[in-house]
């Protein structure tokens, strides 16, 4: 049997899957992706293998995300895809976890139910959702040993989740389906326009990871796009450059913010004013777009700041709220209400 302990946080992401054991951190962080033989239902490769057949399979293989905005959307290879990671995480022990999972603060008891019996097939032995704002709060080193509020953006793959948390939990949340793949597809849609360029989307992942921008640079950047051009069908590249980055991305962006603005006009006057003086923090992977924290400052008014390891907090929130349920089942998160399998 593994050293570690058979307790997992799990963050169950439309991009990414990111595991914390606990007593050993972060013990797997794969993308949410499964290459299928069409022919025969085998899983081919699942994660990271599976992410670089995306767009160039043979005929008999698809690779495919088996969640959407943030739920789940076919739900054998969701189970078949953490089994995988269990089997890679747990190696040949036969170890059955106890996992806290995040879910999307929005979704459906049935979506909630797909989550706990996708969880235990694949070979969990007691299952626990946790709200993925709270995770995403819980993951980063914000104090949450008073009652004043805090507002975390979560900017995932497919969705954006916006919370407003006091001690109790959740006071507010709202969830937009407006994020990283948006922004992939911003801009994919402005090289066909402006340039004449198709490209797929690793390709506009990878120029927006590395130019992507939706604030002003003092230092613009350029970095070399491949793609096939729409008229003639040949191979061409382009420079792009982070201002067309910022007039490509300004859409998706300011979605965003709206949605953020309309959170704070809900909320309450009193943690209002306690945001403004903790400031809004940003989780997830999309979180570390270039100028995303600066434009929601200068939007809001409100000093913004992306969290450290944006991309691991919800993991990590998860890991955390485990070893509270071992001490406690009381706390700012309300298991009562989430535990959905007991012993
Ligand atoms: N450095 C970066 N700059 C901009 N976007 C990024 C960066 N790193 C990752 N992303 C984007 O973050 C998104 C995935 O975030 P993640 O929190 O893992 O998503 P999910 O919770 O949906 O699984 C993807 O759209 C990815 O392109
Ligand atoms: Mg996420």
């Amino acid at each position: 049997m593994s050293i570690f302990s058979k307790d997992l946080g799990i963050d169950l992401g439309t991009s990414n899957v990111v595991v914390y054991a606990e007593g050993k951190g972060i013990v797997l962080r794969e993308p949410s992706v499964v290459a299928v033989d069409k022919n025969t239902g085998k899983i081919l490769k699942v994660g990271a293998a599976a992410k670089n057949m995306l767009g160039r399979t043979p005929g008999n293989v698809v690779a495919m995300r088996p969640l959407r905005e943030g739920v789940v959307s076919d739900y054998e290879l969701t189970q078949r895809m953490l089994a995988e990671f269990f089997r890679q995480i747990f190696k040949f022990s036969f170890v059955k976890p106890r996992v806290v999972i995040a879910v999307p603060s929005g979704i459906t008891s049935i979506e909630e139910r797909a989550v706990v019996q996708i969880a235990q097939e694949a070979g969990a032995r007691r299952v626990y959702l946790i709200e993925e704002p709270l995770a995403a709060a819980l993951g980063t080193s914000l104090g949450f040993d008073g009652p004043d509020g805090h507002m975390v953006v979560d900017i995932g793959g497919g969705t954006t989740d916006v919370g407003v948390l006091t001690l109790n939990g959740l006071a507010n949340s709202a969830s937009i389906k407006v994020a990283g793949d948006n922004f992939d597809e911003a801009i994919i849609r402005y090289l066909r326009k402006k340039y004449g360029l198709i490209v797929g989307q690793t390709i506009a992942e990878e120029a927006k990871i590395s130019v992507g921008t939706v604030y002003e640079r003092k230092e613009p950047v350029e970095t070399t796009v491949k793609g096939r051009d729409f008229k003639t069908g040949l191979p061409r590249e382009i420079s792009l450059s982070s201002t067309d980055m910022l007039e490509a991305l300004r859409r998706p962006a300011h979605q965003i913010i709206e949605k953020i603005l309309a959170v704070l006009e809900q909320t309450t006057p009193e943690l209002v004013a306690d945001i403004a003086r903790n400031g809004i923090v940003l989780t997830g992977g999309g979180a570390q777009l270039w100028g995303m924290d600066k434009l929601i400052t200068e939007r809001t008014g409100m000093r913004c700041t992306v969290a450290d390891d944006a991309d691991s907090c919800v993991a990590y929130g998860c890991g955390k709220s485990l070893s509270w349920i071992n001490r406690m089942q009381e706390g700012p998160i309300n298991f009562a209400r989430r535990k959905l399998l007991k012993e």
